[in-house]
């Protein structure tokens, strides 16, 4: 039986494409977001394979409810690739605390939140795989950026002690893109790095690449970890 698998911001961008790549391999997919109806689609391409369950997943209950229904219908979570996330960027001492936070609830809290609700299953399984989309910003940090980077830092490979606590029991596998062409710089509501945002993601990789990363770290045999992923544009000069 094919593994199912939890996506989140699977609305758009990496998350979409990761939808695309796993519903064509065959697994089964719960695709949560703040609203589903961009999926309706793919949803119909695949009714057997495919949930649907709106989640903002900066609130637990939502998530909880995710979790549950992705049981209920398929019996099991084995893989959750926590996708949903968002960057907005200013020098600090321009900063908006609202946007700082709206950065760590879904960033920081949205993560350990699924991270909670599927622990329980994973381990009464005594099988699961933790995805996270973490950043090369979680490696290196950049000016305008520091919040952000701080929130991608939180799951980088090296700070992270999820994996230690779940060595042996549930794969943790951090992958962090450098830039992707997605509609992430919608977020950016200083204009002059929206653009600038814009014009560097537009060069970046296709979300289908990442998307194809995530496919590798799940297709990999159980005995096996992909423990570390970092995808950069390569442009030959
Ligand atoms: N693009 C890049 O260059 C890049 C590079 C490195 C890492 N990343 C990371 O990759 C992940 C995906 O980014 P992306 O570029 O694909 O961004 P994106 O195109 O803006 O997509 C973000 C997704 O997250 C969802 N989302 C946002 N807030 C949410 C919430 N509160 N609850 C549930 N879903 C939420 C959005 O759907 P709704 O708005 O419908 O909820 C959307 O599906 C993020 O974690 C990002 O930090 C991106």
């Amino acid at each position: 039986m094919s593994k199912t698998i939890i996506i989140t911001g699977a609305s758009k961008g990496i998350g979409r494409s990761a939808a695309e790549v796993l519903l064509k391999a065959g697994y089964r997919c719960a695709l949560a977001a703040r609203r589903t109806d961009s999926l309706r689609e793919l949803a119909d391409q695949y009714p057997d394979q495919t949930l649907l369950q709106p989640a903002d997943v900066s609130r637990l209950e939502e998530v909880k409810r995710l979790v549950e229904a992705t049981v209920k219908r398929f019996g099991g979570v084995g893989v959750l690739v926590n996708n949903a996330g968002l960057g907005t960027f200013d020098p600090i001492q321009d900063g908006k605390p609202d946007e700082w936070d709206r950065m760590i609830d879904v960033n920081i809290k949205g993560v350990l939140y699924a991270i909670h609700a599927v622990l329980p299953h994973m381990l009464q399984q005594q099988d699961g795989h933790i995805i996270n989309l973490a950043s090369v910003a979680g490696h290196h940090v950049y000016p305008n950026g520091a919040v952000y980077a701080a929130t991608k830092h939180a799951f980088s490979s090296r700070l992270g002690g999820i994996r230690q606590d779940l060595r042996g029991k549930v794969r943790v596998t951090p992958i962090s893109p450098g830039a992707v062409n997605t509609p992430f710089p919608e977020n950016i509501s200083n204009p002059e790095l929206r653009a600038h945002f814009r014009e560097n993601l537009g060069n970046g990789l296709d979300p289908a690449v990442v998307a194809q990363a995530i496919h590798q770290a799940i297709a990999y045999p159980d005995k096996v970890m992909m423990s570390e992923i970092i995808l950069r544009p390569f442009h030959r000069q």
